[in-house]
């Protein structure tokens, strides 16, 4: 059931100034900083047009694993192409990865500047032989979306007493990633076990929009969620009465899409917007499988990550310091959820101890001890 408490925002009442903005305005405002996520009707996007959508994709996961392993790979962090199952893993997931696959592609031209410092979060697009449909579909549903997340930040920005174009200058150019996901359908002895389809954790980017996924039935046809436990849920804001949030489900009501706050967004409202933890359940049910598409606006790599002047007191520059480069950041969550390995860590900024190492080796001298 959808959860009735998170706000619905009407995206034709952000279109122009009067009291259904105001009211647009606040309603997003209560949602992002409540519950780190809003539900949006008005956004034109389709339901048959995401149905397609997952067809391909669907059809495009049938494909050898052969195959499937020459789209992308671990040379580029998984940021394009398939990411194969079992391969992310949450923070705090203990060893238990999820069980998914998912294909990553940006919608959006790169900025080659960044491209040409982090050529795994800026990497070009890699497409499947002869699937033109799957890719000229992911890119429309992709680009649509983003500029529905771009709107979103806007208001965002207006409720918060910002001027319109904040967010908009400090993602311009950014690492946004679109990323098709298929939730792996469960056998008799995984129902009701610990596999997850996506471990609880927060999203690192700036804003997250999901156009609604799709619950498929064993035989492969779209079907309404086989129980009410599946899904996704969401943790909200801890409060005294409850010091670790509430755990919510988080089901969209029809035809809405789901907008919710990353990590960026937390850091630069110094936490008025709150990076909603959240996780998939598979069902309790053999056979079934689930397709999703989530859009990820990031801020640009070179944007600092720290709370905007408005925002930045003793208390918030405590709770997110260091300020970090967007990039850097990133590259460390990819670390921390195993899809870019641990040596990234050292590729942060330029060190000169290699450098000396071997310029001390080539005279024959012994590196120092320390
Ligand atoms: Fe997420």
């Amino acid at each position: 059931m959808p959860h009735l408490e998170i706000p619905v925002v009407d995206l034709a009442d952000l279109a122009a100034p009067g009291p259904a903005r105001d009211a647009a305005d606040k309603a997003l405002l209560a949602g992002l900083g409540g519950y780190g996520l809003i539900f949006i009707k008005g956004h034109g996007i389709a339901p048959e047009a995401v149905d397609g959508f997952y067809r391909d994709f669907i059809a495009v996961t049938q494909r050898p694993e052969a195959e499937k392993a020459t789209w992308g790979g671990r040379d580029i962090w998984f940021q394009r192409g398939w990411t194969p199952p079992n391969t992310e893993q949450a923070v705090v997931a203990g060893g238990q990865p999820d069980f998914k696959e998912c294909y990553f592609a940006a919608p959006e031209a790169l900025d080659p500047v960044a491209q040409a410092e982090y050529p795994q979060l800026y990497a070009e697009n890699v497409w499947p032989d002869g699937a033109d449909g799957f890719r000229d579909g992911y890119l429309a549903l992709g680009r649509q979306v983003h500029g529905i997340g771009v709107r979103l930040l806007a208001a965002a920005a207006r409720a918060l007493g910002l001027a319109e174009d904040t967010f908009d200058r400090l993602i311009e150019g950014g690492a946004h990633v679109s990323r098709a996901l298929r939730y792996l359908p469960l056998s008799a002895e995984q129902v009701g076990s610990d596999v997850l389809w996506g471990e609880e954790h927060t999203d690192f980017n700036l804003l997250t929009l999901l156009p609604g996924g799709r619950f498929y039935d064993p035989q492969g046809q779209i079907a309404p969620r086989p129980d009410d436990s599946a899904g996704l849920y969401l943790r909200t804001r801890p409060t005294a009465e409850h010091p670790n949030g509430r755990r919510l489900q988080g089901v969209a009501p029809p035809g809405c899409m789901v907008a919710q706050v990353g990590q960026q967004l937390e850091i630069l409202t110094g936490g008025r917007l709150l990076a909603t933890p959240h996780e998939i359940l598979p069902p309790k049910a053999v056979g079934w499988t689930r397709c999703s598409f989530a859009h990820f606006i990031h801020v640009h790599a070179h944007q600092i990550l720290r709370p905007l002047a408005p925002f930045a007191d003793a208390a918030t520059v405590q709770a997110y310091r260091p300020s970090v480069l967007a990039g850097t950041y990133g590259t460390k969550t990819l670390v921390d959820i195993n899809l870019a390995p641990p040596d990234a860590l050292q590729g942060l900024g330029y060190r000169h101890y290699k450098r000396l190492a071997e310029h001390r080796q080539e005279e024959g001298r012994k590196a120092f001890a320390k």
